[in-house]
């Protein structure tokens, strides 16, 4: 990329002309996003550091994940509870992590000197970041500092993270749809989450689910975080829910182990982890979003059976 911006313009005349230069789906304008007290985040003027401007790999294809995993939800009729992950479940904030991480972790003035400066790359990412507590990715990322050192700087993450969530984030396609169905329906419903509290708390309130969830469960708060089955098992408890009639929406591999290790079908939003790990961690399918023919077949097919074994 040879061309630069400046921040005169307006944050979406920018975009509009980046995007139609780059013809790239994501895209984080900055100039807007940061307040004052970062202004050591605005040095950088280059569009590679103004803007996340390649996407992190998609999973396009709906029904690629084989003909062994049939789209069906029968065994769990009647269906009582929802369980719902936050981050690429609920809403695609993925691109926004790594954003976040690409920033703090080449930002020179924090002298963090990771990678020798080299920014991370969205595999990096997406491999060794993508779904993990921070606990964890502190581990990952600096396993010789002390942790109090490396949680802190977590702490700037999620903060930055928090700024550009309020610009950036979006709904999954047809989670409004989800949602309204499962409110007809009366059935339980909980946020099930590693991220920390205060985040989840944004995310749920910034896609206007705040009394749609009747409980949010954090990882950090439980004994295990993610991929450990606990934060599930709380979840099931905290709104009174049988696993045997409960389903389980997760994007991420180890999300995936959390809930089918707390004994939940599972199925698998391919917001943006490659399929194959997704039915590896063991999805009882997969679905592209919320639109998903796949999707409502299933849940229609359990309804069906749900009426007519409380006929017999
Ligand atoms: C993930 O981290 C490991 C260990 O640091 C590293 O060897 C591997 O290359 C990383 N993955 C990617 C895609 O960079
Ligand atoms: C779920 O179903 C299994 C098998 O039918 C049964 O053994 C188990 O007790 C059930 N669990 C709950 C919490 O009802």
């Amino acid at each position: 990329m040879t061309q630069s911006y400046s921040y005169s313009s307006s944050p979406s005349l920018l975009l509009l002309l980046i995007m139609s230069a780059l013809s790239s789906p994501f895209l984080i304008p900055t100039s807007s996003l940061f307040s004052s007290k970062r202004t050591h985040l605005q040095t950088r003027k280059s569009c590679a550091s103004i803007f996340v401007a390649s996407p992190l790999k998609m999973s396009i294809s709906s029904d690629s994940n084989g003909p062994q995993s049939r789209a069906s939800f029968s065994g769990l009729a009647p269906l009582e509870a929802i369980l719902f992950d936050i981050d690429g479940t609920l809403c695609d904030s993925d691109p926004i992590h790594y954003y976040a991480f690409r920033e703090l972790l080449q930002e020179s003035a924090l002298q963090i000197g990771f990678n020798g400066g080299v920014p991370i790359t969205e595999e990096f990412f997406s491999q060794n970041l993508s779904g993990k507590h921070n606990e964890d990715i502190c581990y990952v990322l600096f396993p010789d500092w002390d942790l109090e050192k490396s949680m802190k700087l977590m702490d700037d993450k999620e903060a930055m993270f928090r700024r550009l969530a309020v610009e950036q984030l979006k709904p999954v396609n047809g989670l409004h749809k989800l949602c309204k169905w499962i409110e007809d329906r009366g059935l339980k419903r909980a946020a099930v989450t590693n991220a920390p509290r205060e985040n989840a708390e944004l995310m749920i309130s910034i896609l206007g689910l705040s009394n749609f969830f009747e409980l949010l469960v954090v990882g950090s708060e439980c004994e295990r975080a993610k991929p450990f089955p606990d934060p599930y098992l709380k979840g099931l408890q905290g709104i009174k829910a049988s696993p045997n009639h409960t389903i389980v929406f997760e994007d991420s591999a180890s999300g995936i182990r959390a809930g089918v290790a707390a004994g939940m079908p599972v199925v698998g939003v391919t917001t943006r982890n490659p399929e194959t790990l997704l039915m590896e961690a063991g999805a009882t399918f997969l679905i592209k979003d919320y639109e998903d023919p796949k999707l409502w077949g299933a849940l229609e097919e359990q309804e069906n059976f749900a009426a007519s074994t409380a006929t017999t």
